[in-house]
């Protein structure tokens, strides 16, 4: 049986940045230096590890990234006030509020804050709605990275049968609402869905972000579907995904976890600095 080909979020995320460091030196020679500003909560051991990997893949394009760390001890006003002042800087064009924050913070009054034109999460209100209304500003980087990845494989994805496994507001349900706006039928799966596989066997493409080490299994795929895995959970043996390794011999595309959207998610935040850059001060 023939085994799935790899979807390499790696190279793909490699070819994204090669065409990022063309186009920030095209602005750089007009004077103009994308910024990113991220701010992320010193405790959260996993989310400085995201921020250092997006600060280290955005500078390698030619933007200039920052890391501003919070104490969760000292209560979320001087993260507000950054925000507030990251609006204000016109030197800056992107801020990124790495998520989770500490219980109690409240995540969509602060994500909300951020100036919708310099939302580089796609986050805010106003931009989900935005694409919700069929006029995108920019996208949330998980789902812009799927898609950009299924992009850079040629594989389509207009008139095809997707199911998203998930509704996560950061994750699952900006992917079903991409897929929906690129022309793919969409199912959307989550913890009520009485079979979930009996949907994922209809997809030509299955997207997992669930967070379910082992969730989807070879006997849950079409053969010949794509299978994308977004799920990561650290487990005492290393990084697992949503989508057994059994799914290798039924599928004809899959990611491997870590090395599949991780990448690519990562990538995005840079492409969509430079795209916020682009929109606010031309270029
Ligand atoms: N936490 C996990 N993934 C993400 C992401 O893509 N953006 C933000 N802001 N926080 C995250």
């Amino acid at each position: 049986m023939a085994i799935a080909q790899r979807l390499d979020g790696k190279w793909a995320a490699g070819c994204v940045q090669a065409d990022l460091k063309r186009r920030v030196e095209e602005l750089t020679a007009l004077g103009v230096v994308p910024k990113l500003v991220m701010l992320v909560v010193e405790e959260d051991e996993v989310s400085l590890g995201h921020v250092r990997r997006k600060a280290r893949f955005a500078r390698a394009a030619g933007i200039a990234a920052e890391i501003r760390t919070f104490s969760a001890g000292g209560g979320p006003e001087a993260l507000r006030s950054a925000i507030d002042h990251l609006n204000g800087d016109d030197a800056v064009d992107a801020v990124l509020v790495q998520l989770p924050l500490p219980p109690g913070w409240d995540e969509v009054e602060i994500v909300g804050r951020i100036r919708p034109d310099k939302d580089v999460d796609g986050l805010h209100p106003e931009n989900l709605g935005q694409a919700a209304f069929g006029r995108p500003r920019i996208w949330p980087c998980t789902a812009r990275g799927v898609g950009e990845l299924l992009r850079r494989y040629d594989l389509p994805v207009r008139g095809k049968a997707a199911c998203v496994v998930g509704r996560s507001a950061l994750v699952g349900w900006p992917i079903a609402q991409w897929f929906m706006a690129h022309g793919a039928t969409v199912v959307q799966c989550h913890r009520q869905t009485p079979s979930v596989a009996h949907w994922t066997r209809q997809a030509d493409i299955v997207v997992s972000a669930a967070g379910v080490p082992g969730l989807i299994r070879a006997d849950d795929i079409r053969p010949g579907a794509v299978v994308v895995d977004v799920g990561l959970t650290y487990a005492a043996d290393g990084p697992r995904g949503d989508v057994d390794p059994s799914v290798a011999e039924r599928a004809a595309w899959l990611t491997p976890v870590p090395g599949g959207v991780g990448p690519m998610t990562i990538a995005m935040v840079a492409q969509n600095t430079v795209d916020l850059c682009a929109m606010r001060r031309g270029g």
